[in-house]
């Protein structure tokens, strides 16, 4: 956070660039800055690269989130949202972008969403829950959006430590 990369519209993948190289390598530089984080899912802004890619999900449980359900693992480019219905839900969340921190977000408890995989493969899911809260995460990152922005109630938003502490970052 401060970043001014983080804060820009990222470009939409081209058709040219599906099934690339430097998109493979993109989703493995994701990947690896994942894991080593213990992310629940990581967009490309932040590592600095400048697309319309997400992913999120595998490896089992996240001791980030030792509460939330699994996720598979998702390669998400290009995507676009349709929240089904108005309810949202507040869930605190955490951020690779923002360090030691987290803060409690309202988000649309059910939506459909799609995109493309890396090879371009268009795909749609309709999901809930936690599912739903990492997918607007990451797409939040595509443009330019990170999550203390979305944050209604301040009083509900500081260092892990004091506010999670069974959870360490
Ligand atoms: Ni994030």
């Amino acid at each position: 956070m401060g970043d001014a990369r983080l804060l820009r519209v990222a470009l939409a993948v081209t058709d040219a660039e599906f099934g690339g190289a430097a998109l493979a390598d993109l989703v493995t530089d994701l990947l690896d800055t994942m894991q080593a984080a213990n992310g629940a899912g990581i967009a490309a802004p932040q590592i600095g690269v400048d697309r319309r890619v997400v992913i999120f999900g595998g490896g089992g449980r996240n001791p980030r989130y030792p509460d939330a359900p699994e996720i598979a693992f998702t390669v998400l480019c290009n995507p676009w949202l349709e929240p089904l219905g108005d309810e949202r839900v507040a869930g605190w969340e955490g951020c690779l972008s923002v360090p030691g921190l987290r803060g409690e977000v309202p988000r649309f408890a059910r939506l459909r969403y799609g995109g493309r995989d890396a090879q371009g493969v268009p795909f749609e899911r309709v999901v809930d829950g936690f599912h739903a809260r990492v997918v607007q995460h990451e797409c939040d990152h595509l443009d330019g959006v990170l999550y203390p922005r979305r944050i209604e109630d301040m009083t509900r938003f500081g260092f892990t430590e004091l506010v999670l502490p069974a959870v360490s970052a």
